[in-house]
């Protein structure tokens, strides 16, 4: 039997059509504030950003170059907190560029914490957050987006690109996973 996915979703927390808002909103700042850059560089934290990156993307109306990045960070102690690079990107013209950094969800918030120091370390000229999902309850270090989609509540979210053991990302909206779901 086909496994359905929405069999598996508690509840719809933010609709196709709200997340269009989102990207509507958040493209217009985008491009209100990068009006007068030189080099503006949308950088896709892969995978679970693709969905959002491609829907905020075509509402960015001034000039962007895109890349793509793949990180985790190594969950320890404050002190050993490492950013893992799975892809990295490769541009000599880094001190150059404006940097935003678009996200799918921020609940600790080490992975964009490690993330931006890293780009700000090798020189990167500025680095802004961009995050669809923020889950302040969770956050582990200090850490504030410039760009926020939504705030939600800590429950464990899927869909619109977000993940559960690799599943999900394409339902086309974000929905609340069953506990029964990861609690089995
Ligand atoms: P952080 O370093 O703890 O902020 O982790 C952020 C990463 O954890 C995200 O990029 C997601 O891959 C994952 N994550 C955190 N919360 C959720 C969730 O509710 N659903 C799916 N993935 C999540
Ligand atoms: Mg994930």
């Amino acid at each position: 039997m086909v496994h359905n996915m929405t069999n598996d979703i508690a509840s719809v927390l933010l609709t196709r059509e709200e997340l269009d808002s989102i990207c509507k909103r958040l493209g217009a700042q985008i491009s209100k504030d990068f009006e007068n850059s030189e080099n503006l560089v949308l950088l896709c934290i892969l995978k679970g950003s693709t969905p959002f990156f491609a829907d905020l993307v075509r509402e960015i109306t001034v000039p962007c170059e895109f890349e793509f990045m793949r990180v985790s960070s190594y969950s320890g102690t404050e002190s050993t907190r490492a950013l893992k690079i799975r892809l990295d990107m490769d541009r000599d013209d880094i001190s150059k560029c404006d940097i935003v950094v678009v996200e799918d969800i921020i609940d600790s918030g080490n992975t964009l914490s490690c993330l931006k120091a890293h780009l700000m370390d090798k020189g990167a000229k500025s680095v802004k957050l961009c995050a669809l999902l923020d889950k302040p309850d969770r956050r582990e270090v200090d850490l504030t987006t410039d760009y926020t989609g939504a705030i939600i509540p800590d429950e464990f979210v899927v869909g619109y690109g977000l993940d559960y053991n690799e599943k999900y990302r394409s339902l086309p909206y974000v929905g609340v996973l069953k506990r029964e779901v990861y609690e089995k």
